[in-house]
């Protein structure tokens, strides 16, 4: 069922069983496989499951994409319900952003001004706040993210910590596609040359792994190596590419804890992120 008010999504969920389990999948639509995968473990894990598709304004800077972020509403439903999700929620801006709207929440601190934070200054102010909305109104059990946005994932971890909401946050494994490129909604930007050399983001990230595995700790080598393979690509442009601690971001640089080698970098319009995980050996 395809819900476009709260008062109505409210009213839906109040009259299920109280006890039901409810999943929430927030996304901005234009779903790929790691959507998908995001509602199948969803589906797996509650009685009820609500995707929310909204492309949110405030999580978008002037010069950004709002406008041209790619859409297709009725595409996403067919996705969505064969993956198992029972309601979509596909509110209007108004809806969500009324007259005289005047309320944010902000995960203050380094963990939301480093790495995206830098080059997208009210971002995760406009992400925090659409997640929060949507947490109050669905009031989920569990609510589900993909790693791929990693920066965001730790924020809402925080924000969940901060405010005390009864929450369970599900991080969700990147998906890629058969060459190694992370699935990204803006993927849908790239042409075939960009595509292809993208590939070298998940692989030179695999490839400084392997070299943090045989004993290299030192996090200004493997980033020196990354922007190295990146650099040779003649359409990449680096924002960024950081060695962080995996839950407050703090910048690294002798790796001796859960840490996370994240990237941003353009190619043409398109900017893409990445990331990997180094566990403690
Ligand atoms: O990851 C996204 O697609 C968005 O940032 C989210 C979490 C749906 C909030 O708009």
């Amino acid at each position: 069922m395809i819900i476009s008010k709260v008062a109505d999504l409210r009213q839906e969920l109040k009259s299920k069983d109280p006890g039901a389990k409810v999943g929430l999948v927030p996304t901005m639509g234009y779903l790929h496989r790691g959507h998908l995968s995001l509602i199948e473990r969803a589906r797996a894990e509650n009685d009820i499951v609500v995707l929310s598709i909204f492309v949110n304004p405030t999580q978008f800077a002037p010069n950004e994409d709002f406008d041209s972020y790619p859409r297709d509403l009725e595409k996403d439903c067919k996705l969505a319900y064969q993956s198992g999700a029972n309601y979509i929620f596909a509110p209007s801006d108004k809806e969500m952003y009324g007259a005289n709207y005047s309320t944010y929440v902000n995960v203050d601190g380094n963990i939301s001004r480093g790495l995206c934070g830098k080059s997208r200054p009210n971002h995760f102010r406009g992400v925090t706040t659409i997640v929060s909305k949507l947490f109050n109104i669905v009031n989920p059990s569990n609510a589900y993210f993909g790693m791929k946005d990693a920066q965001q994932l730790s924020i809402i971890n925080r924000m969940v910590k901060d405010l005390n909401y009864n929450i369970n946050i599900v991080p969700c494994p990147i998906v890629r596609d058969e060459n190694g490129l992370a699935l990204s909604s803006r993927n849908a930007y790239l042409t075939d040359e960009a595509k292809k050399q993208a590939l070298i983001l998940s692989r030179s990230l695999k490839e400084a792994k392997t070299l943090y595995l045989e004993g290299e700790n030192n996090a200004q080598e493997l980033k020196r190596y990354i922007r190295g393979k990146i650099n040779s690509m003649s359409l990449a442009k680096i924002d960024y590419v950081e060695i962080v601690d995996q839950e407050t971001l703090e910048n690294i640089d002798y790796i001796n804890r859960p840490s996370i080698i994240a990237l941003a970098v353009y190619f043409g319009k398109s900017r893409l992120l990445d990331n990997i995980v180094l566990e403690d050996k």
